[in-house]
């Protein structure tokens, strides 16, 4: 091979990565690399108990909340409550994470908890945190409180929240009654 062969070679060894580096530009510029909008923080929910709902199971009948908190139970409220605690502590004076200490939530205006941040859509819902709210933010957050930085997408079965609000109901100094049947 002579150095005029070699070139043409070396050549064409170049013009193809030119070639190359142009249409990976340009495959930039139509695809629009992604940049993530929000810092995502990736939090261990577990997974809800039972088995998976399909779209075809039929709607669950509507119990009363009242009905529903006379048969709650704290215990299973507790088993439930572990899908909060990545984010929530519920003892007096317990932490806060992710998401506000929870204790005494209950009859309490929303958005108090001292040294949290709270987003707007809670500070702002101008209603306390009654049995009803608080049925209503758990089983909806963002639908009750659109906006709202907590990233849960609620407890779907009523009865699960009614233990729910049982623990809650233990986890306070002097909690208010449950909605009489
Ligand atoms: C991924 C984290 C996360 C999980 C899981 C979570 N929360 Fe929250 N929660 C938050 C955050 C964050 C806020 C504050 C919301 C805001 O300011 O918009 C919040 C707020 C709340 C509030 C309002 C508190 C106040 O002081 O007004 C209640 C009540 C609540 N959560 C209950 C629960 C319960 C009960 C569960 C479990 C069934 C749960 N959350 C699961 C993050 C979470």
């Amino acid at each position: 091979m002579d150095t005029y062969e070699l070139n043409k070679w070396a050549g064409a060894v170049l013009a193809a990565g030119l070639l190359l580096m142009v249409i990976s530009e340009i495959g930039n510029l139509v695809v629009h690399p992604k940049t993530l909008k929000e810092t995502a923080i990736a939090v261990a929910v577990p997974e809800e108990a039972g088995a998976p709902s399909s779209p075809a199971a039929p709607a669950e009948k509507a119990v009363p909340l009242p009905e529903l908190l006379a048969a709650a139970d704290a215990t299973r409220g507790a088993a439930i409550a572990k899908r909060c605690t990545s984010c929530h502590t519920f003892d007096k004076g317990g932490k806060n994470l992710v998401g506000p200490n929870l204790f005494a939530v209950a009859g309490r205006d929303p958005g108090k908890v001292a040294g949290f941040s709270y987003s707007s859509a809670i500070t702002g819902l101008g209603k306390p945190w009654s049995w009803e709210n608080l049925d209503a933010y758990l089983n909806d957050p963002k639908g009750f409180a659109p906006g709202t930085k907590m990233a849960f997408a609620g407890v779907k079965k009523s009865a699960e929240r009614a233990d729910l609000l049982a623990y809650l109901k233990q986890n306070h100094d002097s909690p208010p009654a449950f909605p009489a049947k």
